[in-house]
């Protein structure tokens, strides 16, 4: 793959396109070389869209590290995998090929699980009501980690999740948390289902929202937790354009100082 960097674990493989575009903020500055933003949050609280769109303006590249975990969700569905056998969970995300491919730094990266794309397919609901009970598997999240620090061992990202400044890059330049009221984020995700064609029940969605951030903040491996020095910031009055203002703005100050 042109500009490409392949990650290769024992069977798991992960492409990713490398970004070698700097910011002006911080060109020739030493720090430059290696610099994480970490964005962690609740479910819907809008991480992804605007870690994207953040890492874009900052000219970073973006992991979605919630994309991981919904691909290895949607392999052990296909599989009618037994989500209380704790072996095959982990079994079914070493045997995974996940790829990212960055068509455009503007949209989100497509996602390849083992040569297919299910870049639509990871964020069904059905994906969505499974994926936090195969993120709590130990030995899937310390696949998922390893892989994470190799990826981000260099360059420029934005790296959001639910771990990410807590325990997978506990060294990030920034760290950021992110949220938003429960009726919000229900809000947001059900604009984001009905868009996609879905008839999503506002009840329902809370339901699973609430579902999911229990199970996300009390599984017994690093659970959703703001890192003792993130910026929290509270999007719910808050526009897509003003949070990703307010991170670049905290990024670039960092830069600089
Ligand atoms: O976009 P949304 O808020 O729905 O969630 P996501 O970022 O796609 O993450 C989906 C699920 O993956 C979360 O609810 C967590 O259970 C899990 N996850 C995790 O455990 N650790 C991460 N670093 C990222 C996601």
């Amino acid at each position: 793959m042109e500009n490409g960097v392949l990650y290769l674990t024992t069977k798991l493989q992960i492409y990713w396109k490398v970004n070698t575009r700097i910011t002006s903020q911080m060109e020739n500055s030493e720090r430059a070389k290696h610099f994480i933003v970490a964005i962690d949050g609740p479910a819907g609280a809008g991480k992804s869209t605007v870690a994207k769109l953040a890492a874009a303006k900052l000219g970073f590249s973006y992991l979605d590290t919630g994309a991981m975990y919904r691909a290895v969700t949607l392999k052990a569905l296909n599989g009618k995998l037994n989500f209380s056998d704790r072996g095959a969970l982990g079994d079914c995300a070493k045997n995974s090929r996940i790829e990212f491919v960055e068509v455009d730094s503007n949209v989100f990266p497509q996602v390849f699980l083992d040569g297919v794309d299910v870049t639509n397919a990871i964020r069904d609901p059905l994906v969505s009501r499974n994926v936090s009970e195969v993120a709590k598997e130990p030995s899937v999240r310390s696949f998922m980690t390893d892989l994470q620090r190799e990826i981000g061992a260099q360059g420029l990202w934005v790296v959001d999740g639910r771990d990410i400044g807590t325990v997978v890059f506990p060294n990030a330049s920034v760290k950021i948390f992110l949220t938003a009221s429960i009726e919000e984020r229900a809000q947001r995700r059900f604009r984001e289902l009905k868009a996609k064609g879905y008839s999503p029940i506002m009840n329902e969605l809370i339901d699973e929202i609430a579902k999911r951030d229990e199970i996300d903040s009390n599984r017994e491996t690093a659970p959703l937790k703001k890192a003792e020095n993130a910026f929290f910031l509270d999007t719910t009055s808050l526009t897509i354009d003003q949070v990703v203002d307010k991170i670049f703005g905290i990024v670039t100050a960092k830069g600089k100082s």
